[in-house]
C-alpha cells in the first residue's frame, strides 16, 4: 500500500470505559471527537509509511486511538454507514481532519468484501462528490476502482458460452448506471473492451453484445464504442454484426424517444446510404438502381403509380416511420407533398406463391406501411409490412400501358429471380420545395 495518512487522536475522553466500540448516530465516538473544540483536542497529524505504526510519543497511560480505529468502529462492517461518516466529516473543524476522515473511510471500505460490488463503490463515489474539499486524488482513486470493478463484472458474459446464462449483477449495474451520466458507462466500456477483445474474437464480442440487456441508450453507446475499436476496423464480419445490432436497436419502439439525438445521428451514420437517408431525410425519392431517369410517382393518367421521368417535385415523398403490425416491426409510409398527402399504397393481393405480377399499387389518401430492407449490394427492397409476402417491382415494359409505365408487385419468394425489377435506390429529396 502507499503511504497511509491518518490521525492519531490522543483523547483521554474516548478511552473512558463504558464506551462500546460499536457506535451509531446516537452514540458516536467520531461525533464526540468532532464536537470537541480543536483547542482541547490534542490532534497530531501523523504521516506514516507503515500502516498501524504507532508514534513513540504515545506510551503508557494514554493509549492512542487512530482515526482508522474510530472509523472502523463507526462503520462496524456496515457499508451503508459510510454515508453517516461522510456527514460527520463535513462537521469537522479542520481541513486536515476532514480529509483524513475521507481517506481513512476509503481505506476501511476497501477492507470490506463489499467493494467487489461496483454499485456500492459508485454510491460511495456519488456521496463523496457531494462533500466539500474532497482531495481530487482520492476522488480519482475511488472512480478508478468503480470503473475497474464494473469492467471486471461486465466481462463475464463475454467469456460465457451459454447464451441463456443470466447475469443479475450485470443487469443491476446497468440499471443503476441509467441514473448516472453516460460518461461512466463509456469509461467502463473503454476498460472492458481491451481485455475482452484480447481473449475473444471480435465477432463473438459483437454477438455477445447483441444479447446484452440494457437500456436502448446504453446498448447504442456500447455498439458505437465497440465499432471504434481498432480490432473492428478491418473486420468485415464484425462490422456487419455491429450493424445488425444497431438495426435491432433501431427497431425498438422506444429508440426515437429514448436515445439522445446526437447518439441517434451517430447510429444513422453507420448505415448504408439508402437506409441512412430513410432515417435522416425529410423527403425521399425512389428511383431505379441503374436507370436514373426512372422515378416512382403517380401515373400521368390514372391513380396508379408509375415509373416516370425525373421530376423531383412530383417524385419527392415525406417519410413516416413507426412500429406496428403483428411483430411490432419498424415500418415506413411515403406520402406525397405534391399530390396532397396521398400515400403509395398496395391493395391486398394473393402473392403467397407463383411467378406473376399484380398491378395493385395506387396513389391513395389512406396510409400504407412498407417494410424496407437494405440490400448488401446497395439499394432497398420494399415489402408490404403486413405480410412481407409481396414486393414492389417495376421496369418491365410488358406490364406498361402506353404512357403509363406501371409499377407492380411480385411474390417476395420470386425476389432472386427478378432482382433487377425489385431493387430501388433511395435518394435524399429534402431540398425539393413543393
Ligand atoms: C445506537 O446505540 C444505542 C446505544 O448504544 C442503542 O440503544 C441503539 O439501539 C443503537 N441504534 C442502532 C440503530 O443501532
Ligand atoms: C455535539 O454538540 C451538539 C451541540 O454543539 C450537541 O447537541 C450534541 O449532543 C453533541 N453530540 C455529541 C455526541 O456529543
Ligand atoms: C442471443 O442472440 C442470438 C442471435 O445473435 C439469438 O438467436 C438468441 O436468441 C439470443 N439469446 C438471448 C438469450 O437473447
Ligand atoms: C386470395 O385467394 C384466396 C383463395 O385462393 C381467396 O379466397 C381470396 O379472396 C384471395 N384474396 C384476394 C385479395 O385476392
Ligand atoms: C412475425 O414473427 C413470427 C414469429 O417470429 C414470424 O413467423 C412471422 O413471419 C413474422 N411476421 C412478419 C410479418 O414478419
Ligand atoms: C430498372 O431499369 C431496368 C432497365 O430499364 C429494368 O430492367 C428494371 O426492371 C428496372 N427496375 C425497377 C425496379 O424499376
Amino acid at each position: 500500500m502507499s503511504i497511509a495518512v491518518y490521525l492519531v487522536l490522543l483523547l483521554a475522553l474516548t478511552l473512558i470505559d463504558g464506551y462500546s466500540l460499536y457506535a451509531n448516530s446516537t452514540n458516536s465516538r467520531l461525533l464526540t471527537v468532532l464536537n470537541t473544540s480543536v483547542s482541547t483536542l490534542d490532534v497530531v497529524l501523523h504521516i506514516d509509511v507503515v500502516e498501524g505504526n504507532r508514534t513513540p510519543r504515545t506510551t503508557t497511560e494514554v493509549k492512542p486511538l487512530t482515526l482508522k480505529d474510530i472509523i472502523r468502529a463507526e462503520i462496524n462492517g456496515d457499508w451503508e454507514r459510510g454515508r453517516f461518516v461522510l456527514q460527520l466529516a463535513s462537521q469537522s473543524h479542520t481541513l486536515e481532519l476532514k480529509q483524513a476522515i475521507y481517506e481513512a473511510l476509503w481505506q476501511e471500505l476497501q477492507q470490506m468484501g463489499q467493494i467487489y460490488d461496483p454499485v456500492k463503490v459508485l454510491d460511495f463515489y456519488d456521496q463523496l462528490t457531494q462533500q466539500s474539499q474532497v482531495p481530487s486524488a482520492l476522488l480519482v482513486q475511488v472512480y478508478d476502482e468503480f470503473i475497474g470493478r464494473s469492467a471486471h463484472l461486465l466481462a463475464a458474459p463475454f467469456h460465457t458460452d451459454s447464451r441463456s446464462a443470466r447475469f443479475p449483477k450485470v443487469a443491476a449495474l446497468l440499471e443503476r448506471l441509467t441514473l448516472s451520466t453516460l460518461d461512466y458507462l463509456s469509461d467502463i466500456l473503454e476498460a472492458l473492451f481491451s481485455p475482452v477483445l484480447a481473449l475473444e474474437s471480435a465477432l463473438s464480442v459483437v454477438q455477445r453484445l447483441g444479447n446484452f440487456s440494457g437500456s436502448v441508450t446504453q446498448l447504442t453507446l456500447a455498439n458505437l464504442q465497440l465499432l471504434q475499436r481498432t480490432e473492428l476496423k478491418l473486420n468485415v464480419d464484425g462490422k456487419a454484426a455491429v450493424q445488425d445490432n444497431l438495426r435491432q436497436l433501431l427497431e425498438q419502439p422506444s429508440f426515437d424517444q429514448e436515445v439522445d439525438r446526437s447518439l441517434r445521428e451517430k447510429v444513422y451514420e453507420q448505415l448504408p446510404p439508402d437506409e441512412k437517408i430513410l432515417f435522416t431525410a425529410q423527403k425521399i425519392c425512389l428511383h431505379n438502381m441503374t436507370n436514373h431517369n426512372s422515378y416512382i410517382y403517380e401515373c400521368p393518367q390514372t391513380y396508379l403509380i408509375c415509373t416516370n421521368e425525373r421530376d423531383p417535385k412530383k417524385a419527392s415523398y415525406y417519410v413516416q416511420r413507426g412500429n406496428g403490425g403483428a411483430n411490432n416491426t419498424l415500418r415506413f409510409a411515403f406520402y406525397s407533398s405534391y399530390w396532397r398527402n396521398r400515400y403509395i399504397l398496395m391493395e391486398p393481393s394473393n402473392h403467397s406463391t407463383g411467378n406473376y405480377v399484380t398491378k395493385n399499387i395506387y396513389s391513395r389518401d389512406s396510409i400504407f406501411w412498407w417494410q424496407v430492407v437494405q440490400l448488401a449490394g446497395g439499394g432497398v427492397a420494399l415489402y408490404d409490412a403486413a405480410t412481407s409476402s409481396s414486393m414492389l417491382c417495376g421496369g418491365d415494359p410488358k406490364h406498361w400501358d402506353g404512357e403509363e409505365r406501371h409499377v407492380y408487385t411480385r411474390s417476395s419468394l420470386e425476389f432472386e429471380n427478378y432482382r433487377r425489377e425489385c431493387v430501388w435506390r433511395v435518394e435524399d429529396c429534402s431540398d425539393v420545395t413543393k
